[in-house]
């Protein structure tokens, strides 16, 4: 049986690198590609070392892997991480775009024995997607409908050895019998200014940036706990020292960019501080629904709870109680304002 007598769709539906704007381009050349040059998330790492070390030393393929956690802190990264340490082919995909269940059964009989399938945004996966992917992860085997109607029959495809990675921003929104075929579940965290610090001076050696320590530091302490930030505002630090013809970047020149592209001494961006002084001034203190605070703040709630709320709860900012969100002194001090009379909830 060939695939041409199943309808697998136009062909595997991966997500093209090549495509990619310039700075994602470049976001791709700052990958890590070894564990060893993973900086941060030492638990995880430590945990991966053992899962792939015991694969290799049997001779076997990577159990499927989940990695969780919020935007821009190497989930991608890892994934080609462990395809490389593998020294396995890597094929690159994601929830939304596999539309159809022949979408990904073609993806999969297109893999190869020991290949890595990186499933970005699993979460996002519709239901007769997932149902594809439950008999490929467990018995690697795929139950093709062939034809319409009463002569339709049901065919069934043995697999190639493979791993599959998912990616999602919330591990609360992978259905859990998917997540139960995950073999090992990695949450990352937001990373601390030392080691952003490490990361924003690696960058900076592998795109040609002079920059010192102290300088490495103030983009660290702005970057909002995540690496990607990091990266994005080492790259506007270095546009503002090339058009001002400095050769390097002291923590002064740091200052002065980050100042100027409006990143605060906390890093919070036009929405957290949009987040906040909704919290302070405009619900004045009361308790605030994740639901109201989206449509009065014009972003989706999902964003706002993905992207923006765990770094506004690491640094102290906002708390989430059961009647809803409120500001901290810290957020009032932060944004120059007088907390509210009666204290804090
Ligand atoms: N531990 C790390 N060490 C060095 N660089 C890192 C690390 N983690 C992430 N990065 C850098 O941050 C950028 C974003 O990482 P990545 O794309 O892997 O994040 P992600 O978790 O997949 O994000 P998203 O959820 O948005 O897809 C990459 O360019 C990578 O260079
Ligand atoms: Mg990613």
């Amino acid at each position: 049986m060939s695939r041409r007598d199943i309808d697998l769709g136009a062909g595997p539906p991966l997500v093209d690198a090549q495509a990619e704007e310039p700075e994602r381009r470049s976001e791709a050349s700052l990958r890590p590609t070894t564990l060893h040059g993973f900086v941060g998330q030492r638990d995880l790492i430590g945990h991966l070392e053992i899962v792939l070390g015991s694969a290799r030393s049997r001779g076997q393929v990577v159990d499927h892997l989940l990695f969780a956690g919020p935007p821009g802190l190497g989930k991608t990264s890892l994934a080609s991480i462990v395809a490389n340490e593998m020294g396995a082919g890597l094929r690159i995909t994601s929830g939304p775009v596999l539309t159809r269940p022949g979408d990904l059964a073609a993806l999969l009989t297109d893999l190869h024995d020991g290949d890595v399938l990186f499933i970005d945004e699993i979460h996002r996966l519709s239901r007769s997607v997932e149902e594809v992917l439950y008999p490929a992860m467990e018995d690697r085997r795929l139950d093709v409908l062939i034809g319409r109607g009463p002569s339709a029959r049901s065919i069934r495809l043995d697999l190639p050895n493979f791993t599959l990675i998912g990616a999602t921003t919330r591990t609360g929104l992978v259905a859990a019998p998917l997540r139960d075929r995950f073999g090992f579940v990695g949450q990352l965290d937001l990373y601390d200014e030392t080691e952003l610090t490490s990361i924003v001076e690696r960058s900076a050696g592998l795109l040609g940036i002079e920059i010192d320590h102290a300088a490495a530091g103030v983009i660290a302490s702005r970057s909002r706990g995540t690496p990607r930030i990091a990266n994005r505002l080492l790259r506007r630090v270095r546009d503002f020292a090339a058009v001002n013809d400095l050769d390097a970047v002291s923590s002064g020149v740091a200052v002065e960019a980050l100042e100027l592209f409006g990143v605060d001494v906390l890093g919070l961006d036009k929405l957290d501080r949009r987040i906040l002084g909704l919290l302070c001034r405009q619900f004045s203190g009361q308790p605030v629904g994740l639901v109201t605070l989206s449509h009065a703040c014009g972003e989706e709630a999902m964003t706002i709870e993905d992207a923006y709320e765990p770094y506004l709860l690491r640094a102290g900012l906002l708390i989430r109680t059961p009647r809803g969100r409120i500001a901290t002194e810290r957020a009032y001090a932060h944004l120059g304002l007088r907390p509210p009379q009666g204290g804090f909830v």
